[in-house]
């Protein structure tokens, strides 16, 4: 848990928003340190304007720290991206943005919440796992890795009620 001192010492509490247009390139620079293809500014533009995807960031003090980005159809979304920024991982940041982020989704009608995950991404399965998600699936070698290896994912779902 964190104490007033160390809130202060990481420029303040994390809160979480609703982003807009104006975190594209910032979400962009995020994305792209953390994933292998990452997702330009043009496309967080097309996602932050598209009514069935939900973009939330994270924010300490004036910096974004993370994001997270759904996507709903219907009764059903599937989270499509969730990171935060290598400096501030290992701190159980993503927990609470991820369960505020689900929140909104149950918010918008959602009632089951679905993601892909690849199998040896250990923090993303543990997020995942303390959030209330399970295995549904794997898929054999679904993510190709630049070097050429192929990687497995598990299909995770979470029923929210
Ligand atoms: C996944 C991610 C969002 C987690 O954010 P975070 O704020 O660092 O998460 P936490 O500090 O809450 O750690 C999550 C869990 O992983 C564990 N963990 C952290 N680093 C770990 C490591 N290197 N090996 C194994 N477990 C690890 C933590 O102990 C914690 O588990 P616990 O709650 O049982 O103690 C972050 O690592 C990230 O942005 N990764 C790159 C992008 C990514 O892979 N996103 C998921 C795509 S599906």
């Amino acid at each position: 848990m964190m104490t007033w001192l160390t809130e202060w010492w990481s420029g303040g509490a994390a809160v979480v928003e609703p982003a807009t247009l104006r975190d594209a390139a910032r979400l962009a620079h995020l994305h792209g340190a953390s994933f292998h293809r990452g997702w330009g500014e043009a496309e967080f533009e097309v996602m932050l304007t598209e009514r069935n995807t939900l973009v939330h960031r994270l924010r300490m003090g004036r910096k974004t720290i993370g994001f997270a980005v759904s996507r709903i159809a219907a009764d059903e979304a599937e989270i499509l991206s969730i990171a935060v920024a290598a400096s501030h991982r290992g701190r159980g940041l993503s927990r609470n943005f991820l369960l505020t982020h689900l929140g909104h989704l149950a918010g918008r009608g959602v009632r089951t919440v679905f993601l892909e995950v690849e199998e040896t991404n250990q923090p993303a399965r543990r997020l995942y796992q303390r959030a209330g998600f399970s295995v549904a699936g794997r898929r054999e070698r679904y993510y190709r890795q630049p070097g050429g290896d192929q990687l497995n994912a598990l299909l995770m779902r979470r029923d929210l009620s």
